[in-house]
């Protein structure tokens, strides 16, 4: 199969164009002004599935953006691989950050990416990481190189919790029946130290509100008189965590699996260079619960985090003012074994309790979801990692992920299937940030490596 090589060499040029084509379309699926745009997207990522070789497409209406659907299945008796990835993309914003148009996609070359990166919204997370398996598709079926059967399922609600996709999964077992899922929509250690993503954390995500005076008030004729929500709000969010950085929400850490010294050991082993990070970031110093390493944070541990905050006056100047109410949004990771609907009841109960008798405490869910850990002693996870190596030359680190993609979960619980994470971006890539990129390099290597998983989990099948 080294005509891949070869095949890509060829294409480059169209294989970037087309990518910069879909990176054009704002599909922000957050904000309703783009819903044109996003439904643009799914007509766009339904064409591609056409013209890669798919023999059935089509476009799944749900109660919110319409599912992707493509397959092609050349023999019952093979195995059937899943692709999922999602066509949406987070906001743009703050927009003056970006060094160019967040939708005008632009090549430019960077330390970590000499081969130049694609700069634009979805560049990495998800679009270019999906499209790669667009392109390794139009390879196998062009080149009479596909080895199993294949189903595609691409959403645009990924970034807003993947409400229609949770709704369309139930419905629809039999369609979405497979041997394994393949994701590529997270990220590898370095472009010269692949990894495998071998888990993900859970995620609550809560909206609160602390109400005081019925009106905003002149902060000298009443200031020291009444409760300040402001001032209430910072302090209860500050009481989340004790001096160790421990979260002190009662029984947050019931479910919590602790490590054994041998795991946490061989997760040490994964090549991490501290002050390389703190440089990356212009940080003096890193900061996180006591007892454990930056990478254990980032992964075995449970977090919370306030994502963001408002009330008063934030205008242009001084206005002295004590607010009627303060807001925040805050999110929870959680790692396996955590229910996300239980650690949000905890969190809303323990934050009522907290509140002093001088304001109102209100609590809203938004979304969540569950963590996942995928098992390496699977036949997918051989394929993964000996695709790897056929194309990096390396065998790739398991190494379990900080983010979420919720929805894996409920696959397994649903379909009852494991899911295989083969991401090719770099934490550096900026996803979610201004600037977001994906390296060239790291989009034609996925599109290398992808068709070495379709042949050697058929092979050890
Ligand atoms: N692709 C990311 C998740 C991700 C990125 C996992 C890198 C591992 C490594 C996904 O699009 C995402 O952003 N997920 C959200 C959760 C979602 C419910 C909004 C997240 O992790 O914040
Ligand atoms: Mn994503
Ligand atoms: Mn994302």
């Amino acid at each position: 199969m080294n005509t891949i090589k070869t095949y890509i060499r060829e294409h480059k040029q169209r294989f970037l164009d087309e990518l910069i084509e879909l990176l054009k379309i704002p599909s922000v699926s957050a904000d309703k002004a783009f819903k044109k745009e996003v439904l643009l997207t799914a007509d766009f990522v339904l064409e591609s599935l056409k013209k890669a070789g798919c023999d059935k497409v089509e476009m799944c209406e749900t109660p919110g953006y319409p599912i992707i659907y493509g397959e092609k299945i050349i023999d019952k008796n093979l195995p059937t691989i899943l692709v999922y990835g999602h066509y949406d993309v987070q906001p743009a914003d703050p927009i003056e950050l970006w060094t160019s148009p967040p939708f005008e996609p632009i090549i430019k070359k960077t330390d970590i990416h000499p081969e130049g990166a694609i700069f634009a919204r979805g560049s990495c997370d998800d679009k270019g990481q999906m499209y790669m398996h667009l392109k390794a598709l139009e390879y196998m079926t062009s080149t009479g190189n596909l080895p199993c059967n294949v189903k595609f399922m691409i959403e645009g609600e990924e970034e807003v919790g993947s409400e229609s996709l949770a709704w369309f999964v139930p419905r629809n077992k039999e369609k979405l029946a497979n041997d394994v899922i393949l994701i590529s929509d997270t990220g590898m250690i370095a472009n010269d130290i692949p990894s495998i993503t071998t888990g993900l954390r859970g995620l609550s995500y809560v909206e609160v509100e602390v109400t005081g005076p019925n009106r905003d008030l002149h902060s000298g004729l009443y200031g020291g008189t009444v409760a300040n929500p402001i001032n209430i709000l910072s302090k209860m969010i500050a009481s989340l965590h004790d001096e160790n950085n421990h979260i002190t929400i009662p029984g947050f850490y019931d479910a919590v699996q602790e490590l054994s010294k041998e795991e946490r050991a061989e997760m040490a082993k994964a090549p991490f260079n501290l002050e390389n990070y703190k440089k990356a970031l212009d940080i003096d110093a890193e900061a996180g619960e006591k007892g454990y390493s930056t990478n254990e944070r980032n992964s075995i541990r449970p977090t919370l985090d306030v994502n963001g905050i408002w009330g008063g006056y934030i205008g242009e100047g001084a206005k002295t003012v004590i607010a009627s109410t303060a807001y925040a949004k805050i999110s929870m990771r959680l790692v396996p074994h955590q229910d996300w609907r239980e650690i949000t009841e905890l969190f809303k109960t323990h934050f009522e309790n907290i509140a002093p008798k001088s304001v109102k405490v209100k609590v809203t869910p938004h979304h969540g979801g569950q963590g996942y850990v995928t098992p390496i002693d699977t036949i997918a996870y051989q394929a993964a990692s000996k695709a790897y190596e056929t194309t990096f030359g390396k065998t790739p680190i398991p190494q379990r992920s900080g983010g979420s993609i919720p929805i894996v979960a409920l696959f397994e619980q649903e379909l009852k299937s494991k899911t295989i994470l083969m991401g090719f971006g770099l934490n550096s890539d900026a996803i979610h940030s201004p600037n977001e990129h994906f390296g060239v390099w790291n989009y034609l290597k996925g599109i290398e490596t992808i068709p070495y998983f379709y042949k050697y989990f058929t092979e050890l099948n």
